[in-house]
C-alpha cells in the first residue's frame, strides 16, 4: 500500500479502467489514476481513442470488457444532459415540462445514462477481482435522486439517472455474493465545468459552487477510497454525503 496514493485501499500495482476518459469527469479521473504510483495499468476507453468503446453498441463494450483483463477499479464517467439522436445535427436539451416529453429523446436519455452503464457493467463486473478490494462506480447526478426532487423538469435525465441507480444498487447486491470486498457505488460530482453543465453557466464567468473536473475527480476518487464493502449500493456525493434515493 502507498499511503500517498489518492487510491491507498487498493491493492499496490492496482489496475483500472476508464469508460468515458474523452469526457471532463472521465479525462480528469483518467489524470489522477495516470499520475498514481500505485496505479500499475490506467485502461482509458472512450468513443475516439485507441482503446475504443460505444455503450450504445454491446459488442464494442463486450469487446472493451475482454480487452480490459482483470481490472480493480472501473469508473465510468459517460452520460449525457443534452442527449444526441441519430439523424439529428442538434442535440435535445432536458425537459422544462411534462408538455416537451418526447419518447425518442427519453429513449436517447435512457440509452446513454442508464442502458449504456448498465451494459458497461455486464461486461466488466466479471473482470473484477473475487477475494480482494476492488471498486465499481459510476457517475450519476443528484438529479436522479427521487426523495431529493422539489424542481421537476429534466424529466428524462432525472428518470435516467434513477434507472442507473437502480442498476448499481441491484449490481452491489449481485457482486456480493462472489465479490464480498467490492464497493459499488452511484455517485454525484457536485456541478462541475464541462461541456455538459456549459448551458446552464454564465458564459467567462467564474461560479461559486462550480468545480472544475480536476477538482471534482479527487474528490470523488477521495469518497471511493474511504468506501467499505459495507457501504456498497449506496449513492454519495463528492463530499462523502449519502443522497437519498
Ligand atoms: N458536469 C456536471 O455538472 C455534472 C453534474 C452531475 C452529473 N454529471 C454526470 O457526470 C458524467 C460526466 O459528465 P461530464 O460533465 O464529464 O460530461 P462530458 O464532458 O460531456 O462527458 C461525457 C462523456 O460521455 C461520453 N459518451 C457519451 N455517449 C457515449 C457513448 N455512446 N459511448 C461512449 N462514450 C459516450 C462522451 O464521449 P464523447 O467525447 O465521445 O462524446 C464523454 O466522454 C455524466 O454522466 C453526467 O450526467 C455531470
Amino acid at each position: 500500500m502507498i499511503d500517498s496514493s489518492p487510491l491507498s485501499s487498493l491493492p499496490p500495482g492496482y489496475r483500472a479502467a476508464v469508460v468515458g476518459a474523452s469526457g471532463a469527469i472521465g479525462g480528469a479521473v483518467a489524470a489522477v489514476l495516470e499520475a498514481d504510483p500505485n496505479c500499475a495499468e490506467a485502461l482509458l476507453f472512450q468513443r475516439g481513442g485507441p482503446l475504443r468503446i460505444d455503450i450504445g453498441d454491446e459488442a464494442s463494450v463486450a469487446a472493451a470488457a475482454e480487452a480490459a483483463g482483470e481490472i480493480d477499479l472501473l469508473f465510468i464517467a459517460t452520460g449525457a444532459l443534452h442527449v444526441e439522436v441519430a439523424g439529428q445535427a442538434d442535440r435535445r436539451p432536458p425537459e422544462k415540462a411534462l408538455s416537451q416529453l418526447d419518447p425518442v429523446a427519453l429513449a436517447a436519455s435512457f440509452q446513454v445514462n442508464a442502458i449504456g452503464p448498465a451494459l458497461v457493467i455486464k461486461h466488466f463486473a466479471p473482470r473484477l477481482p473475487r477475494q480482494r478490494r476492488a471498486i465499481l462506480a459510476a457517475l450519476s447526478a443528484r438529479v436522479g435522486s427521487i426523495g431529493d426532487n422539489r424542481l421537476g423538469g429534466w424529466h428524462g435525465y432525472r428518470a435516467a439517472k434513477a434507472a442507473l441507480n437502480q442498476i448499481l444498487r441491484g449490481a452491489a447486491i449481485e457482486l456480493k455474493r462472489r465479490r464480498p470486498l467490492a464497493v459499488v457505488a452511484a455517485v454525484h460530482p457536485g456541478t462541475v465545468e464541462s461541456g455538459l453543465s456549459r448551458p446552464f453557466r454564465p458564459e467567462g464567468v467564474s461560479v461559486e459552487g462550480v468545480f472544475s473536473p480536476d477538482e471534482s475527480a479527487a474528490k470523488l476518487l477521495d469518497v471511493l477510497n474511504g468506501l467499505t464493502p459495507e457501504q456498497s449500493g449506496g449513492f454519495w456525493d463528492y463530499a462523502g454525503r449519502e443522497i437519498p434515493w
